[in-house]
């Protein structure tokens, strides 16, 4: 498929936008400095899926969090700004993803992974 681009000027923050690449369902979050500080404030080591808040976005972007969205379990799609973290919750078994999209708790062995993307501007990302 195409590569899509999305315009971020309408993203508020806190908001979390859904997008669609080759058929999968993406989501785009605008994360807050809370929820970057959250993010950035985890014990790497004690994560199922150990990775840095750093890898999961793009240098000098912190504020945008571009993930897969659907479950890592068995699908399903997690509801945004909710769990134990605010970062996303499983309705389907209960898996807890924190705000960077990473696997806190239940059933979901791995993080929402990332999808290939690069910023066309501050204003403009292209997924693909
Ligand atoms: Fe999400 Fe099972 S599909 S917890």
């Amino acid at each position: 498929g195409a590569p899509v681009e999305v315009d971020l000027t309408p993203i508020a923050e806190g908001q979390i936008v859904k997008v669609f690449w080759r058929g999968r369902l993406i989501f785009i979050r605008h994360r807050t400095p809370d929820e970057i500080k959250a993010a950035a404030d985890v014990n790497v080591a004690s994560l199922r899926d150990p990775q840095p808040d750093a890898v999961r976005v793009k240098d000098g972007k912190p504020q945008w969090l571009v993930v897969y969205g659907n479950c890592t379990h068995l699908g399903c799609v997690p509801l945004g700004n909710s769990g134990e973290y605010n970062g996303w919750f499983c309705p389907c078994h209960g898996s807890v993803f924190d705000t960077s999209g990473r696997v806190r708790g239940g059933p979901a062995p791995t993080n929402l992974p990332i999808p290939p993307y690069a910023f066309a501007s501050d204003t403009k990302v292209i997924i693909g």
